[in-house]
């Protein structure tokens, strides 16, 4: 958070911003606090940060503090903040553990009306039925923390803005301020004067004040600016003007600024003046998030040109004036078409001082449109600003102007189109040739950058039609009779989707009131970390203090996507400041990785992005820099395969063909009423885990030992790869993992390889390595999820029923094995999910392509296998004329019966979640209302969509399911608990607390958790294949009983006793009080050869149901409701495992629905970053989320009879658009 004073208003002025933006010399003259300064564990915490600790608004951890600083920055301002406040105020963070609905709930817990959740449309509280409605039945229970816990907010107890910057604000100094750094001079002059002086000098110095646009082309682009300057000082660009005519507004004013100075000029004025400040301020409030809206100006937005700019289009309609002042004298100019397009340009030495904003004329209307992938902080696919000006009380157009962004290069406008409508009457007609005239004008080729040309143009289209019918409604209201009414079934065109609030009810069984209170098992305990995420005192990688002599490693990595690597020239690089070595796989001690997996790439390339070399320096900034300098020879080798379409043809695979067949399908297709064969391509996704991958590497002076820091779910595989590619062995090498922030997968393979490379460098050089990807690298680099290509071919009754499927799959793997046979044998295993087809057969194969290796991700295949048996169920349904959940509901499973991989399973709980999800849904009562809304409304539509789940937790062999645990008593009485699992955030260490802590009876505050590492418990599994919790809570078990054993004896003699009295007494009697716990496991004897076998321990079912809404106009659409029931049996912690539900569900609709990987057909990838690459933000949670956990039924194979639950039934959201 930023602190200014602003000595004009008097007033102490807060804002959030991305600090990686920020400027350090920007900062002179503001307060800064960041999360170490709101509160800590050391003196106290903040309610902000208690709370989102406590509503369980933290999984991993990553993204926790920059939440808990937008929230105080907000409560800084307001601190009875509304609930759209709230809402604006998170659009600009994201999480992609927790789903954001309890970290909305954190928020709203300060707003007035928190004690009322306003669940019902009715505003009324949920309180007042549903969750009592809920509470009535038996046991359950629908509160995961104690409100009434809170801290109060006491704003007397925040820190004082330094008096010493109230006064250097109060009497600002006119001399310019410089600051040199190693290649930039920043200069900051104190009057306009100075300003001028200094860009008739300096002409091709940028004038930087946001430093949104100058900053990410520095930091990603390698664009150098020897000088900089920056007019925060020079008051004339902050000024604020009102006159009869309108406003003039300082281009050094933030977007944030000039969007509270419409807001109130809009409240003051008459509506009919304010059609632009209107339109500008829709905009403002989905332009970006709160933090770059905080930092960039209306200026930079201005000159900056982008074609996706939100404002420019509306300013140019707005027929606005930008005064500009170079050492020569003012000018001013129109912001038209001319110089929106680049022709009329400011001069070098010129500076834009302010824009003027002229109030609308009494006939005129102005309406903005924009259409983006997510409703805040995405830049628009097309946006458009658009105004008509009538003859007086006539709808006869005198002047008309359209601008679209997101068409071009530079926002473009309709000039000649709108020449030709004007003196044309406002009706149909008009508006049937003013579609055809702006398409011819405003083209788009079919090779347009950006792609997606065919919706590009229909928005172009639909938002002239929602500025026609807009303008019409306007013109009634002003003249009722003068013009003729509009069915009502056609305005729903107009209104957008609001900004809701997301909210809901999470229901769990509570624990058998004859539980003892001290017994945390079944209860929802908060994350162990919760309070130290939120004060920023949790520890990652990254955040470990600097190591001595420590060097950072930078990636150099391949721009081609198959070819022969010639040489490697990296002469001018060693050359670098800073630069310490360069490392390629010449230097590899001992084994580069495999012949098909190389660590450091090896006579060839096989992708783009793959790893050629590393650069070693004393800062990242020069290793980066010097990544630059690296020059590489390749030699192309065809062939370049890219899509599975391709690998098919070279017939390129990563492994053998697998195959599961029942039944006789070639029979039953002869016998079934219909047939429908087709094909689904599912695209691939980015783990997007908040914190990249991150690894330290730091030599020991003794015999070749080394410690590695690492976030990765599997320490014992970063071990092992670390001592094959040092030639030592594993003995010497300890990885520590303390905590991951995010993972999904992602973390599972890839860290090892970045490790092992990092101490390669760690051996060359002699000194510790701290090697963490920029976003962008962990993007190209890393790989994601399977894209998957699916074949279905499905015979069918007349009624619905299933009787055969041939299906046949195909993943793209990437260029290496990674995980990918495994993925696929995984889609197969699992494609048939909750139903039963009596001839089934499945094929499927991993293409080998030149894309980075693609690599586990949370479901393994089943996502996307299980998508395409809904894609068919569902075109089953359509051709029998019958509601897709008829259909789904037929061709479950029923009884006690085989799947096809020959595993016995009883599906009662399956039909238990699909009946309650039906009725907490209220499924056909809602089916039937949205049947009804959609007669009633022409372009928005409804549709809801309910789909089961049948998932196979674990893995295909045995040795996958030990665990391990290491429990030490000391003679206080404390425990120090370690085990074999990883925290990824999904609270297996709070699990394995409360484990312990039933096992020993003894309160968790006597256990502790540190870190895990391969010295404590060696051999360990990967965390993943949701039974972490599962199978180290067996072991963690097994060590507690094992001591618990050992000290009876000596409780039974002194029952009376205390535990610190027992574990003394057991010390004097030298009875060992250190356990080591271990679990075998399950048995998982999959045989691909005979295509059955044992596969997972148990099944998780679930069921999920979706309403949504569309714009049949713009695509855009609103997840209105999901009910969500699974089985987790006896959860262990249901505030986690709900926590769990809720953030997969939202991962997935990110999955489904606006997550895009885009790569060049050369396999360049072009999403590395989250301006390119989208994932769910706050405002993409449905407005109401309702998580149930089913009344349990036991699970005795699973540590307290429970299940990790698993929602991979999240592809409801799909459907529900598909059904409206
Ligand atoms: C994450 C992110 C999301 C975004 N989302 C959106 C979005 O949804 N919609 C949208 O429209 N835009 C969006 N933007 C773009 C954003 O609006 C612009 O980057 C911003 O307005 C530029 O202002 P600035 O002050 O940061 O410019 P700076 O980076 O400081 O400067 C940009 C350029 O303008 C010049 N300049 C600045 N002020 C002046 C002046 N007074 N006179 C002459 N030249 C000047 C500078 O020399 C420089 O060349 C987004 C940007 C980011 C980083
Ligand atoms: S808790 Fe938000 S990203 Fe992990």
């Amino acid at each position: 958070m930023i602190s200014r004073y602003d000595a004009i208003a008097e007033k102490i002025r807060h804002f959030s911003v991305t600090a990686c933006l920020v400027p350090i010399c920007s900062l002179y003259g503001a307060a800064i606090t960041t999360v170490e300064g709101v509160g800590s564990t050391k003196t106290r915490i903040h309610p902000v940060q208690e709370r989102i600790a406590k509503s369980h608004g933290t999984q991993c951890g990553f993204c926790t503090p920059g939440m808990v600083m937008s929230i105080y920055t907000l409560l800084r301002n307001h601190p009875e903040p509304s609930p759209e406040q709230l809402m604006e105020t998170l659009g600009g963070n994201l999480c992609r553990c927790t789903g954001y609905r309890p970290i909305v709930e954190a928020g709203s817990s300060f707003s007035p009306s928190s004690s009322c959740c306003q669940m019902n449309r009715d505003g009324r509280c949920c309180l007042d039925q549903k969750q009592n409605e809920h509470e009535s039945k038996a046991n359950v229970c629908t509160k995961l923390y104690e409100k009434e816990e809170f801290q109060p907010l006491d704003p007397t107890q925040e820190f004082i803005f330094p008096p010493e910057l109230m006064r250097m604000a109060e009497e600002p100094q006119k001399k310019v301020l410089t600051f040199h750094g190693e290649r930039t001079t920043w200069i900051t002059p104190g009057t306009l004067n100075d300003l001028l002086g200094l860009k008739k000098k300096y002409p091709k110095a940028p004038l930087v004040v946001g430093n949104t646009c100058v900053g990410p082309d520095m930091k990603f682009r390698e664009v150098v600016h020897p000088v900089i300057l920056s007019p925060a000082r020079t008051l004339e660009l902050f000024v604020v003007a009102t006159t009869e005519e309108g406003l003039t507004l300082g281009a050094g004013l933030s977007l944030a600024r000039v969007k509270d100075i419409l807001a109130d000029v809009v409240w003051k004025l008459p509506e009919e003046r304010t059609q632009t400040y209107r339109a500008l301020l829709k905009h403002l409030s989905t332009l970006a998030g709160q933090q770059i809206r905080n930092l960039a100006s209306l200026g930079g937005h201005i000159v900056s040109r982008l074609t996706t700019s939100d404002l420019n289009p509306i300013l140019g309609v707005g027929h606005c004036i930008l005064n500009i002042a170079s050492i020569e004298g003012t000018q001013h100019i129109p912001l038209n078409s001319h110089f929106l397009a680049g022709d009329a340009n400011l001069k070098p030495e010129q500076v834009l001082v302010s824009v003027f904003i002229p109030v609308s004329e009494k006939w005129a209307f102005v309406s903005a449109f924009r259409q983006a992938p997510r409703q805040q902080n995405a830049l628009a696919t097309v946006n458009a600003g658009m105004r008509v000006l009538f003859k007086d009380g006539t709808h006869t157009i005198a002047d008309l102007s359209i601008f679209y962004g997101g068409v071009g290069p530079t926002t473009r406008s309709a000039t000649k189109s709108c020449r030709q409508l004007i003196g044309r009457c406002w009706d149909e007609r008009m508006l049937s040739d003013a579609c055809r005239l702006v398409l011819d004008e405003v083209t788009l080729p079919d090779s347009a950058p950006g792609g997606m040309v065919e919706f590009r143009r229909t928005l172009m289209i639909s938002f002239l039609f929602k500025f026609y019918l807009d303008v019409l409604q306007q013109l009634k209201m002003r003249d009722p009779s003068g013009y003729p009414d509009t069915s009502k079934k056609f305005l729903d065109a107009l209104a957008d989707f609001p900004l809701t609030t997301p909210r809901g009810i999470q229901s769990y069984e509570r624990v058998d009131p004859q539980q003892p209170p001290q017994d945390p098992v079944g209860r929802p305990v908060m994350h162990q970390s919760g309070v130290k995420h939120a004060t920023g005192e949790a520890v990652f990688c990254d955040d470990m203090p600097a190591f001595s002599g420590e060097l950072f490693l930078a990636v150099v990595t391949s721009t081609r996507p198959h070819a022969k690597l010639i040489s490697i020239d990296a002469s001018e690089a060693l050359a670098s400041p800073g630069v310490v070595d360069v490392i390629t796989a010449q230097d590899v001690p001992g084994d580069n990785g495999s012949e098909e997996e190389r660590l450091y790439a090896q006579d060839k390339v096989a992708c783009v992005g793959q790893v050629v070399c590393t650069v070693a320096a004393d800062s990242y900034a020069h290793a980066k820099q010097a990544t630059q300098k690296v020059k590489i020879e390749y030699e192309d080798v065809e062939p370049v395969i890219v899509s599975i379409q391709d690998a098919i043809k070279h017939r390129s695979f990563i492994g053998p063909e697998k195959k599961l067949e029942q039944g006789n399908i070639e029979a039953a297709f002869q016998s079934v009423d219909q047939i429908i064969e087709g094909e689904v391509h599912f695209g691939g996704q980015e783990h997007f885990y908040m914190e990249t991958q991150s690894v330290l590497v730091v030599p020991k002076a003794e015999d070749k030992e080394v410690d590695i820091y690492v976030s990765s779910q599997d320490a014992a595989f970063t071990q092992e790869m670390v001592a094959h590619t040092l030639g030592v062995p594993k003995n010497r090498i300890n990885c520590h993992v303390k905590r991951v922030g995010g993972a999904f997968g992602g973390k599972a393979s890839k860290p090892a390889s970045l490790a092992a490379m990092a101490a390669v460098a760690a051996n060359k050089t002699g000194h510790p390595i701290r090697f963490i990807l920029e976003r962008g690298d962990d993007m190209l680099i890393t790989g994601g999820r399977h894209p998957l290509l699916g074949k279905y071919k499905v015979g069918f009754m007349n009624n619905g029923k299933i009787e055969a499927a041939d299906i046949e799959y195909h993943i793209n793997g990437g260029c290496t094995p990674d995980e990918s046979e495994m993925v696929i044998e995984y889609a197969l295993l699992k494609l048939e999910n909750a139903y039963k087809i009596p001839n089934l057969r499945v094929r499927g194969r991993a293409c080998k392509t030149n894309l980075p290796s693609n690599t586990a991700f949370r479901g393994f295949g089943f996502p996307q296998g299980a998508f395409v048996t809904e894609v068919w169920l569902a075109a089953v349904a359509a051709k029998c004329n019958l509601p897709p959940e008829r259909v789904r509901e037929l061709n479950m499973y029923k009884a006690i019966d085989k799947t096809i991989h020959k595993q016995e399973f009883d599906p009662k709980n399956l039909r238990r979640c699909w009946e309650k999800c039906l009725e907490s849904s209220s499924y056909y009562i809602r089916r039937k209302a949205a049947e009804e809304f959609n007669q009633q409304h022409y372009w928005k539509k409804r549709g809801l969509a309910i789909i089961p789940m049948k998932f196979s937790v674990g893995f295909p062999k045995s040795f996958y399911y030990q665990a391990a645990a290491l429990v030490h008593i000391y003679t206080d009485g404390s425990v120090l608990v370690a085990h074999g699992g990883v925290e990824l955030g999904q609270g297996i260490n709070t699990k394995m607390i409360q484990v312990a802590s039933r096992e020993l009876k003894i309160p968790m505050s006597y256990i502790h958790l540190g870190e895990m590492n391969t010295v404590t418990v060696p051999n360990t599994i990967g965390t993943g294949g949701s039974t972490g919790a599962d199978v180290n809570g067996k072991a963690v078990q097994n060590a507690c009983q094992t001591l618990l054993r050992r000290l009876e004896p000596i409780i039974s003699q002194s029952p009376q006793g205390s535990w610190e009295e027992w574990v003394n007494e057991a010390f004097t009697q030298s009875i060992s009080l250190s356990a080591t716990g271990y679990f075998r496991g399950y048995r998982a004897d999959m045989d691909w050869e005979k295509g059955e076998g044992n596969m997972p321990p148990y099944f998780v079912f679930g069921a999920a149901c979706s309403e949504v809404e569309i714009d049949c106009l713009t695509g855009a659409h609103k997840n209105t409701r999901t009910d969500i029931v699974m089985d987790a049996s006896f959860s262990i912690n249901p505030a986690v495992d709900i926590g769990q539900i809720e953030g997969a569900f939202t991962q997935g609709l990110g999955l489904y629905t606006i997550e895009e990987l885009k790569y060049s057909p050369e396999g360049v990838l072009y999403t590395r970053g989250p301006n390119q690459y989208k994932i769910p933000s706050v405002t993409d949670v449905p407005e109401e989320l309702h998580v149930s956990l089913l009344t349990p039924t036991p699970n005795p194979i699973a540590i307290y009879s429970s299940k990790i639950p698993k929602i991979d039934c999240k592809c409801c959201k799909p459907w529900s658009i598909a059904v409206a």
